[in-house]
């Protein structure tokens, strides 16, 4: 198959785990005679140095005709002023809005090797296999009035939490339809005790489970769930949340796995191009060094195979490659290893069958 993909490395890590990610997709391409084109653009810090945006229109228009995104990372302490009139993070948000991509799909699977890399005990991570599903395109992110005013010589900030209920409804379905290949087992995570958005929120949840009953339906309040993530993970297998409550939620369980290096993510729309970036930042801190784990963008190109374009046999040859090399020890230094960015994605390579 043919396939045109739009890179985004990004800032800081963003470009040294792309580039490794590629060399995987290469690798797949050539042993299964595919051909993937890449075109590389900017996004975030450095779009915002070169364009004065963090996100241009052409960008957007490229990304909107590929059959899939791959991104690194964007931002940095260089762009970091709150102040700022543009910041990096403005280039994520909008190609998630531009593109519609209302559904993030955050898999947290714990190798039973890397159990000792986690700080929680051993017995509760066994079986660990959660599917977070975060609403991408609505909530407190991109609700109105957002703006800062002056109101009796004080300045007042107001970021609004909002929800039509179609918005809540394709989500939840989306997490439904995954339950379904899964365990069958939803549990969707709001604040109905105290938020009116979250009353729609669970409303709306209900219906779509009375429509879909074979498959379980709980609901957890968001503070109870961040307790439960950590001390019952097993309780749970795809948990469907809103925009603000899912960013939260899925850095806390990343730690699960023992590095939050190692987590991949898939954003889709109903239709059109899917984006597929680890959930780590840009790690400033180890940028240009060449040791960051390259896992969490590894598996978000084997998440692109599967998701966009649908090819399933490659998705798992890759996946099964990164379990093989975790396995057989290789390790970055987040996770107290000597391997380093490159070397990590020659052993995966090296594991493709
Ligand atoms: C994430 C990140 C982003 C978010 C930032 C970089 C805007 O934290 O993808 O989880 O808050 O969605
Ligand atoms: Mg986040």
């Amino acid at each position: 198959m043919q396939a045109t993909i739009v890179l985004l490395p990004g800032d800081g890590i963003g470009p040294e785990i792309v580039a490794e990610a590629v060399q995987v997709l290469d690798s797949v391409s050539g042993k299964y005679q595919h051909e993937f084109n890449f075109i590389e653009r900017l996004i975030g810090g450095c779009s915002i140095d070169t364009y004065g945006s963090a996100l241009t229109d052409e960008t957007l228009a490229d990304c909107s005709q590929s059959d899939a995104i791959l991104l690194g990372a964007v931002g940095g302490p260089k762009w970091d002023d709150p102040q700022a009139e543009v910041r990096p993070e403005q280039g994520l948000l909008a190609l998630r809005k531009g593109l519609e991509l209302f559904a993030n799909l955050r898999p947290v699977r714990v190798h039973p090797s890397l159990v000792e890399a986690s700080p929680l005990k051993a017995e509760k991570l066994s079986g660990v296999d959660i599917l977070v599903v975060r609403e991408l395109t609505g909530g407190l992110y991109f609700g109105w009035p957002k703006e800062r005013v002056l109101v009796n010589g004080h300045e007042r900030a107001v970021d609004t939490l909002m929800y039509f209920d179609f918005e809540v409804r394709r989500v939840v379905e989306l997490a439904f339809e995954l339950a379904r290949g899964r365990k069958k087992k939803v549990t969707s995570v709001d604040k109905a005790n105290v938020l009116e958005s979250s009353r729609l929120w669970r409303k709306v949840a209900l219906e779509v489970g009375q429509e879909n009953p074979d498959v379980t339906l709980d609901h957890i309040l968001v503070d109870a769930a961040s307790m439960y993530l950590i001390t019952q993970p097993t309780r749970f297998d795809v948990v469907v949340t809103d925009n603000m409550f899912g960013d939260i939620l899925t850095d806390e369980t990343s730690v699960l796995t023992g590095s939050m290096g190692l987590l991949p993510s898939a954003s889709l729309g109903k239709t059109g191009p899917g984006l597929y970036e680890p959930i780590h930042g840009s790690a400033p801190d180890i940028a240009g060094k060449g040791i960051a784990n390259p896992i969490g963008t590894i598996l978000s190109a084997a998440m692109l195979l599967r998701h966009s374009l649908n090819l399933e046999e490659e998705a798992s040859a890759i996946e099964s490659a990164v379990d093989r090399a975790i396995a057989d020890g290789c390790r970055t230094t987040d996770l107290g290893g000597k391997l380093n960015t490159r070397q990590m994605a020659g052993e995966i390579i090296s594991r493709l069958v």
